[in-house]
């Protein structure tokens, strides 16, 4: 035990959890609510919990001599440079099961909105008009395309298949999906999807993955939905998709930049935008929370760590 081992908690968890912590052998910081105490504590931090917001740089890294842990309470760890922690010998932990309802559920919902056109019915309604004319889709029937086959995808499938809808998926880290999900190429994905749904981590390999090209093999009038990361999509081709009706709408829930600056896209008609919700129910972010501090606490313990992440790709 060395409880001067300071831990900065440098992006808000459930406070359950930062009780939790507090209660452990260790100091801690909460630097949440002021980015300025994470600078101040960083020269001493031995753990770190971050969530999204706070981008765990190689220049970051190099100013915490002491850092011997990074916890992510969330699945996506590109906000962390995983090779410089590698090479300080920084263990990364995430909680890559937390969320995965909250995401699920908040997909399935899009995909509802998009194929039924409610968006545009509500916003319509809402301005005093009465539009009653056919029009959407069900989803029974619709082919789904995962871009993606980890957790959250397989619980988006499991959901999906009761509607009656079909779905098939893209993932090159995964050899057999295990459930009635058909694995394709990705240009089979593109062509013969309803939803196109993303569900992959972001790498550098696939930054960008859906681009003009991809839209052009997509299949005429389907629609988008990324609840995983915006730089998997080049939103410049997206907006032309759009415009030119080859997609017929999108759900987005992530965006290249965060809080997006292209006011083009968060205004077109075709596009349901939502602020990175996927994971913040309460109940996701208790586990989160729960989970994180649980990898904290055992490795002040020096016990094995449970989610330990390689600096490899993946699914969501
Ligand atoms: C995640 O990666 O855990 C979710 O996208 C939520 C987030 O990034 O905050």
């Amino acid at each position: 035990m060395a409880p001067d081992r300071l831990v900065v908690i440098a992006d808000p968890i459930d406070p359950s959890a930062a009780d939790a912590l507090r209660a452990g052998p260790c100091r801690v910081v909460d630097a949440s609510q002021a980015p300025a105490d994470l600078v101040r504590h960083l020269g001493e931090a031995w753990g770190l919990i971050v969530r999204s917001r706070t981008k765990v740089t190689a220049e970051m890294i190099a100013r915490a001599p002491k850092l011997k842990l990074v916890a992510r309470a969330g699945v996506g760890v590109d906000n962390i440079d995983l090779a410089a922690a590698g090479s300080r010998g920084i263990a990364v932990v995430n909680a890559p099961a937390a969320a995965a309802t909250s995401v699920a559920e908040l997909t399935v919902a899009l995909y509802l909105l998009l194929v039924r056109g409610l968006w545009g019915s509500i916003v319509s309604t809402r301005a005093g008009r009465w539009e009653r004319g056919a029009h959407g889709h069900e989803l029974a029937g619709r082919t789904v395309g995962f871009v993606g086959y980890g957790r959250i995808a397989r619980e988006v499938a499991r959901r999906i298949v009761p509607f009656g809808a079909r779905p098939i998926a893209y993932d090159p880290f995964v050899a057999r999906t295990g459930d009635s999900t058909e694995l394709v190429a990705l240009d089979a994905l593109l062509a013969s999807s309803d939803i196109v749904s993303l569900h992959a981590a972001l790498t550098a390999e696939n930054h960008h993955l859906i681009d003009a090209g991809a839209f052009a093999r997509l299949r005429p009038g389907a629609y988008l939905v990324n609840v995983a990361r915006g730089a998997l999509v080049d939103e410049a081709a997206l907006l032309a998709a759009l415009r030119s009706g080859r997609l017929a709408g999108a759900a987005l829930d992530v965006f290249e930049t965060e809080p997006p600056t292209s006011r083009e896209l968060l205004e077109d008609p075709r596009v349901v935008p939502t602020p990175h919700v996927g994971a913040l129910t309460e109940e996701g972010q208790r586990r989160a929370g729960a989970e994180i501090v649980g990898e904290v606490l055992k490795a002040l313990r020096g016990e094995p760590l449970a989610t330990s992440v390689a600096p490899a790709g993946g699914s969501r």
